[in-house]
């Protein structure tokens, strides 16, 4: 190695420490609203050395990266701009194309190394393939489901736990044979294609519902096909990257499935989508009382303590900025007014104080469930706004109700209910909530963005 090299592949490694430990802070930042701009900022940074310390490397085809990056730049620039409730979806678009590159250049490397691969590294490179190219079309399917271009529901056939096993199966003895004989470089594609046909067939029978928690299952594979990815390249990087993105999907998706007090074997094999469309017929019709937004303000200025629970609702209806505009007006009158966030309120991790922060809504407001829980007796009013699944009482008592065991927010508790939402469809999980019928409760029958205005205008004295 000439000095001049040596000391390139320096800067190389020192830009990929760097990198490394600013991935590592990157996460921890991001898991308090307070440091997660912070978070991101290391996340983005960390990207940009480790892709400067790649271009460094000796004999880059540049000319065919720029063209690599102008495409990437057409193609990922409209994706950054979606809303906020389209981001699950977009992840995992990401995700498709990270593992599709993994899936690329593993075999490419195959290609490039066969028959002179040792076991260990045919090992990796098979595990690297298969978690790659099932999360490819796992993705896309989860994507679509997200996006209803594919049908929510469970698609569910006899047998098709076995179908999908004996698959995976398959694709395990290929990668067994090629570990023995590396040189058996036509079995390679048929490992490829049941990986991708297995990423199909396993998110098919898995319900709407539990899109988010399989996306972020999702991320898991990614991450470790990724790290395997390391293992072949020789990048350390890389190894560390994908360790971090494997370890934190997986993390997520069983924090995703604590809060829904659900298995992860339940959420991949029991079709909970089959449940809600069950228990969403057949209802009759009982009696609520409904209130307008004059009598809700009168109620919210008269309280000494309010507590707001903010869901799906208020993002679809984007009612934060409202909702900043009411806790103002309240607090201006002397209100205690906190705001409860559920781990699973809305459709992604952290979505309520996402938008909440975005409304400026100081921090120390956004209380978590188990904190506040033990609040509510003690609290005038609960203000639910498009919030329903996490408010339902029957998670703690109806044994037979497809969310029973699922942490819920107390929000019964208070001396009165009301719930903004349009109508009595239900949520998110498909069924009837108990709460709208209790005696405490009252109706506030709207679109969230537009009913807290009318509420906040009420408060200034119907001006304005
Ligand atoms: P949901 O139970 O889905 O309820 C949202 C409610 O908002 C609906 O009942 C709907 O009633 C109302 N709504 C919709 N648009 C509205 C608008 N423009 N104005 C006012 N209200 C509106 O939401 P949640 O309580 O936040 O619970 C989240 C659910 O998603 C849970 O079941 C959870 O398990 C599931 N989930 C969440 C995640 C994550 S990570 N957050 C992941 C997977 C699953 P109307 O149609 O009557 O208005």
């Amino acid at each position: 190695m000439t000095p001049e090299l040596g000391a390139t592949q320096i800067v190389i490694e020192l830009l990929y420490l760097v990198a490394s430990v600013l991935f590592i802070l990157s996460l921890k930042w991001m898991s308090s609203p307070t440091t997660a701009r912070h978070g991101i900022w290391a996340g983005e940074i960390g990207m940009v050395l480790a892709i400067g310390g790649t271009l460094l490397n000796h004999g880059m085809s540049y000319h065919l990266i720029a063209i690599g990056l102008v495409l990437g730049t057409i193609i990922g620039v409209p994706l950054g701009r979606v809303a906020m409730t389209a981001v699950p979806q977009r992840t995992a678009l990401s995700h498709a194309f990270g593992a599709l590159c993994v899936t690329l250049v593993g075999s490419a490397e195959f290609y490039l190394r066969s028959p002179d691969i040792s076991p260990f590294m045919m090992s990796v490179l098979s595990l690297e393939v298969i978690l790659g190219g099932l999360t490819v079309t796992g993705s896309l399917m989860a994507a679509g489901k997200l996006q209803e271009i594919l049908p929510q529901r469970p698609l569910t056939y006899k047998g098709q736990n076995l179908v999908n096993f004996l698959l995976l199966a398959g694709a395990l003895v290929i990668a067994v044979t090629l570990v023995l004989h590396p040189g058996s470089r036509s079995l390679f594609p048929f490992m490829i294609l049941i990986a991708l046909a297995f990423g199909v067939l396993l998110i098919i029978p898995i319900g709407g519902a539990d899109m988010p928690t399989v996306i972020s299952l999702l991320n898991g594979y990614a991450g470790l096909s990724a790290a395997a990815m390391g293992f072949v390249l020789n990048s350390k990087l890389l190894i560390i990257a994908g360790a971090l993105d494997g370890s934190s999907g997986l993390i997520l998706s069983i924090i995703m499935s604590k809060a829904m007090n659900r298995s992860f074997t339940n959420v991949l094999f029991g079709a909970f989508g089959q449940v809600q469309a069950a228990a969403a017929g057949g209802e009759e019709a009982k009696p609520v009382r409904s209130a307008t937004p004059e009598e809700a303000a009168a109620i919210l200025s008269a309280a000494n303590r309010v507590i707001v629970v903010p869901g799906y609702g208020m993002a679809v209806a984007q009612a934060q900025h409202k909702v900043r505009e009411l806790y103002d007006a309240l607090t201006k009158r002397g209100v205690d007014v906190r705001f409860a966030i559920h781990p699973v309120a809305g459709r992604m991790p952290g979505h309520m104080n996402v938008l909440l922060a975005e409304a400026d809504i100081p921090y120390d407001r956004l209380i978590e469930m188990d904190e506040i829980n033990g609040d509510f007796p003690q609290t005038d009013v609960a203000l639910v706004i498009g919030a329903n699944d996490v408010t339902n009482p029957a998670a703690r008592t109806d044994t037979t109700s497809p969310i029973y065991g699922m942490p819920i927010l107390d929000v019964d508790k208070a001396h009165t209910v009301m719930v903004i939402k349009r109508s009595m469809n239900p949520g998110f999980a498909g069924i009837d909530n108990p709460l709208y019928y209790l005696d405490n409760t009252l109706m506030l029958f709207g679109d969230a963005k537009a009913f807290v205005g009318s509420i906040v205008r009420e408060l200034a004295g119907g001006h304005g």
